[in-house]
């Protein structure tokens, strides 16, 4: 069997880490295409790096631009890539525009897709990644659902035939890498030297909180306004709307912090009070490492985190100070992202439909 992976988003290498070391346990052929999407070093070449991933078979570099000129330089450069290696399965990852790049570039030369993280809908249809879910769901010929929320929302699309629940390919690295953090420090949350327990760790990454004024100046007000300091991780979007809208992002309650490493993330995350972001991974991992979560949109596809009670939605910022204000949430055993065994299912399957 020979599988290629599709990926070009930073936590689309975080999902390929899991399926690349199942596939070299097992001795499958893996040919790994990275579209560019993202090509600064700590967005993408360390993640490589750090987490053990091989190298990139073929590198597209299409990076930035619109929607339809950075998905259409994929989809030449994909069919060329996918005509040459021509394999058994195509694998894409998640919701970005490489993602539905690769599953029409590949179904439109005949080749089999197998879509990881299927079934995700947050019924927002301004959000680019809706309608990159739908169209690769309805494309692909494999549906591998990451939950069984996500395998009901393929079931009501009349998709349930193509569709199986494998859990969540994230986890699986999540667990691994936050063993490796524990074994490295022995209090892992001051792995990144941080004073644990003070601070909330922010990431803003989404257009519609960056990319207005009006609306990123009330998100840097509300973090300047909470009792408790926030590190702000800074994604190159965020930093480019600041600087572009004439707004600071580091004040005296905020620090700011660059990009992060996953081991990295683990531990800032691990130390800190809880986490506020707009990122649909950060709200799971916080609920893996059991740290409360707010969300600054108003809706999420992580629904299992809302209903066990660690995660809130707070789409107006003007009420992040009352949200981080809230009780702890409630000590929980729930696993609904799968126990870390989601890529070893998810490649027996492709095995299966070989
Ligand atoms: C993309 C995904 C989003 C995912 C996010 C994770 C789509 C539609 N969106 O959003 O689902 O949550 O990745 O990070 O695919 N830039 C750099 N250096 C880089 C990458 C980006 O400077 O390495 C800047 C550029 O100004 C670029 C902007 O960030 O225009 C946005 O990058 P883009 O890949 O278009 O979308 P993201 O916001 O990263």
């Amino acid at each position: 069997m020979k599988v290629c992976s599709i990926v070009g988003a930073r936590p689309q290498f975080v999902k390929l880490a899991a399926i690349d070391s199942e596939l070299r346990r097992r001795n499958i052929e893996h040919v790994v295409i990275n579209t560019g999407q993202h090509y600064d070093k700590d967005m993408s070449a360390n993640f490589f790096l750090d987490l053990g991933i091989s190298a990139p078979n073929v590198d597209l570099g299409v990076g930035s631009g619109s929607h339809g000129y950075q998905t259409g330089k994929m989809l030449i450069g994909l069919e060329k890539a996918l005509i040459e290696h021509r394999p058994n399965w195509t694998l894409v990852y998640g919701d970005t525009n490489s993602t539905v790049a690769g599953a029409l570039a590949a179904t439109k030369l005949g080749l089999p897709v197998a879509h990881l993280e299927a079934g995700l809908r947050s019924f927002n249809r301004k959000m680019p990644e809706e309608l990159n879910r739908v169209a690769t769901d309805h494309l692909s010929d494999l549906l591998l659902a990451p939950t069984q929320v996500a395998f009901d929302h393929l079931a009501r699309e009349g998709l349930a035939e193509r569709a199986t629940v494998v859990g969540d390919v994230m986890t699986d690295i999540l667990y691994r890498e936050r063993d490796a953090v524990r074994e490295l420090s022995t209090d892992p949350s001051k792995y990144m030297n941080h004073e644990a327990d003070d601070y909330w760790f922010a990431t803003i990454h989404r257009p519609y909180n960056t990319d207005d004024k009006k609306t990123l100046s009330s998100i840097l007000s509300a973090f300047e306004a909470l009792p408790d300091r926030v590190l702000l991780a800074v994604h190159p979007r965020l930093r480019a709307s600041a600087s572009a809208h004439g707004l600071n992002l580091a004040s005296a309650n905020v620090q700011l912090l660059p990009p992060l490493a996953y081991r990295e993330l683990i531990s800032t995350v691990m130390g800190s009070k809880g986490v506020i972001t707009d990122s649909g991974g950060l709200q799971k991992e916080a609920f893996l490492l059991r740290r409360p979560c707010i969300t600054v949109r108003s809706e999420t596809e992580w629904v299992e985190t809302i209903e066990l009670g660690w995660n809130q939605l707070c789409p107006d910022p003007l009420y992040l100070n009352e949200a981080a204000s809230s009780p702890p949430p409630t000590p929980t055993k729930a696993a609904p992202y799968g126990t870390g065994d989601a890529a070893s299912r998810a490649v027996d399957i492709l095995e299966r439909n070989l």
